[in-house]
């Protein structure tokens, strides 16, 4: 598979050997971020920062996948719940997992400040959820979440294991080449960014249409189960464009790696003003930041 780039492609998805018997039994001990490039690159910073601007898209895309009482569902790369706590709001029967474990206390914390006794978070990777029973939720949602695990093969398997018969996965991921924010963001960032290992798959594969089928075909779903539709998800930061820029430079971990790469180059100005530049021409606010960006809505029927 070609290999694109992207700022994540180094740290986020450097290929993990497979575990042993034991460590697999444990397989959350044994993720830890000094082992797992793919833990750390997410535990760093503090990704909420960057949630924060994303509340209101998280709201206006769960209130459209048709979420109902007790409906049992799974958000995998949940961060600290942009989507997880709209649809428990929603009286869904929510479990929020993430590989980050930062975020996966910053989700219980918010869980508990909202009293959602039916949505909890919990740390695990999208590559292998042997924490979960087969067939045990109604939905599985990903929203820019499973696109950052590595082995996407097996993240479309695991998916598709854990979901039940008749029950449906929605994914949101971002488009390669896009011309909207977070596409933009990657592709400059991977400008500045080392080349990743031999046999890395970007995340940003998984916004292409025959990716996604080859995945799931592979994990067993015929092709005419899987749709797509293009969306568009808002980001509002109450302040500047080059404020928000800002954010994403202290708290992002995979622009802050881009800018500790362009550093040791000298080139962290540079990369500066071309993220400033994208976001002010992004930027539809008129006192704040609020920028559009177009995703690849993915649904597989199961
Ligand atoms: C861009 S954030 C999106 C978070 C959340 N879905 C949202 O919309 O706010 C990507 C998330 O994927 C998580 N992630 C990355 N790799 C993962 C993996 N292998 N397994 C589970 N979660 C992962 C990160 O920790 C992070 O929370």
């Amino acid at each position: 598979m070609a290999r694109t780039s992207s700022p994540t492609r180094v740290d986020a998805c450097a290929p993990r050997r497979r575990l042993r018997p034991r460590e697999a039994k444990d397989n959350v001990a044994f993720m830890n971020a000094s082992t797992n490039p793919n833990k750390a690159l997410w535990e760093k910073g503090d990704f909420t920062r960057i949630a924060d601007t994303m509340r209101e898209g998280g709201e206006a895309l769960v209130q459209r996948l048709g979420i109902t009482k007790e409906l049992k569902v799974l958000d995998l790369g949940c961060g600290d719940g942009t989507t997880a706590l709209p649809a428990a709001k929603l009286g869904a029967d929510v479990l929020g997992i993430d590989i980050a474990r930062n975020l996966v206390e910053a989700g219980n914390r918010r869980a508990a400040e909202h009293g959602l006794t039916n949505l909890k978070f919990q740390e695990g990777d999208a590559s292998n959820l042997e924490q979960v029973p087969d067939k045990s939720f109604d939905l599985v949602v990903s929203i820019f979440g499973a696109m950052f695990a590595p082995k996407p093969f097996d993240v479309a398997k695991e998916m598709v294991r854990v979901t039940r018969p008749g029950g449906r996965i929605v994914m949101g991921n971002w488009i390669p080449n896009d011309p909207t924010l977070v596409a933009q963001i990657l592709k400059i960032s991977s400008n500045y960014t080392p080349p990743p290992p031999e046999g890395f798959v970007s995340p940003m594969t998984w916004g292409v249409e025959s990716n996604v089928i080859e995945r799931f075909t592979a994990a067993g779903v015929p092709k005419e189960n899987i749709s797509f539709d293009r969306n568009t998800f808002i980001f509002n930061f109450p302040g500047t464009p080059a404020g928000f820029v800002e954010e994403f430079r202290k708290y992002y971990g995979p622009t802050m790696n881009a800018f500790e790469a362009a550093g040791k180059n000298g080139k962290a100005d540079e990369l500066q003003k071309q993220l400033e530049e994208l976001f002010n021409s992004q930027n539809k606010g008129q006192n704040a930041t609020s920028i559009p960006a177009t995703f690849l809505r993915v649904t597989v029927s199961v």
